[in-house]
């Protein structure tokens, strides 16, 4: 497999989108394209060239023409464009396609209520497997990256982190594992894995920056602020049954609800994307250990 040079991006200017244009932007292996839909109202970084095409296969398969890889990172909106996106990478003779995963890849833990949204990313996984068993040419990597721990925690106080109110709430004992990565820990994974197309090839490659707990968050956000935090206690259990009214009511704040109760579920380690950072694929993909300080850091900075 030949190096990977022009990498062209969907997505680019989304919530993930964005720190992995930064990050290919700072590795001087990449020469980045941005190809967007003709109605987008996103902006760009100044100086990279932008495709805007509909997303056709012909189109699309015009506009990947000469690309050595494309990453798929758009919304839940593109996901079914992506199936397209991955046809079209074939006919244009690209040697790997990114499928749009950055979350749990196939997680056997992950609740059934998710069943119907994880069925329509895998439309287009599923055949970016078939094409790279086709087609000797064309390879596939999903870079499954669990919590987005720095955005999300800042995003979402459900997760138990009111920042303005120094307020946290600790679902059950506070003590449930589970793995995160920062946004910049996501930037680079996707560098990581075209810097290393051999290693990375036709699989899910799973990345972490912590295993972490609501406990040590907990800390960590007192030692930053150098107060003790207002704490008040729920259950993971209360919010699972909350999640699953709402599922049932047609209510959408089922999914937050459930995402969160599915994390601190006591006992269940539903939301480990490896046990370690040393057993994960972050080492060989330079994505960097960070501590619960270092992540709490980057959560108080904006
Ligand atoms: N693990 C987690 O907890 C977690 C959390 C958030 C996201 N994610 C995953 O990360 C990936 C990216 O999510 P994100 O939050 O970064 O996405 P986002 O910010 O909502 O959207 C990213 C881009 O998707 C494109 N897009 C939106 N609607 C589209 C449509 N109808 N057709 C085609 N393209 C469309 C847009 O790009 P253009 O305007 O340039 O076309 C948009 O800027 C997704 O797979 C998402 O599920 C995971």
């Amino acid at each position: 497999m030949s190096a990977i040079h022009k990498v062209a991006i969907f997505g680019a200017s989304g919530n993930f989108g964005t720190p992995i244009t930064a990050a290919l932007q700072r590795a001087p292996a990449f020469a980045i394209t941005i190809i967007t839909r003709p109605e987008s109202t996103s902006t760009f970084p100044p100086g990279l060239p932008v495709i805007r095409t509909p997303y056709t296969l012909a189109d699309l398969t015009a506009a990947l023409t000469g690309q050595d890889a494309a990453i798929c990172v758009v919304g839940p909106g593109g996901i079914p464009a992506q199936a397209t996106m991955v046809e079209a990478a074939a006919a244009a003779g690209v040697q790997r396609f990114i499928i749009d995963d950055f979350g749990w890849g196939h997680n056997p833990h992950s609740l059934p209520e998710f069943s119907a949204i994880h069925a329509q990313r895998r439309v287009g996984w599923d055949l970016a497997q078939q094409t790279a068993r086709e087609n000797p040419g064309f390879t596939f990597t999903g870079i499954t990256t669990g919590n987005p721990i720095d955005w999300a925690m800042k995003k979402f106080p459900m997760m138990g982190f009111d920042i303005a109110h120094e307020a946290a709430t600790i679902y059950d004992s506070g003590t449930e594992k589970f793995t995160g990565t920062t946004l910049a820990g996501i930037g680079q994974a996707v560098v990581g894995v075209l810097l290393h197309p051999e290693e990375t090839a036709n699989r899910f490659v799973k990345v972490l920056s912590i295993v972490t707990s609501q406990n040590e968050l907990l800390e960590a956000f007192q030692r930053a602020s150098g107060r003790q935090w207002t704490v008040q206690r729920d259950s993971a259990q209360r919010l699972m049954e909350s999640g699953h009214r709402k599922f049932e009511g047609g209510n959408g704040m089922w999914r937050l609800e459930l995402v969160v109760a599915q994390m601190f579920d006591e006992g269940q380690a539903r939301c480990v994307v490896a046990p370690s950072w040393s057993d994960s694929d972050s080492p060989l993909l330079g994505v960097a250990e960070e501590s619960a300080d270092e992540v709490v850091a980057k959560v108080l900075q904006v």
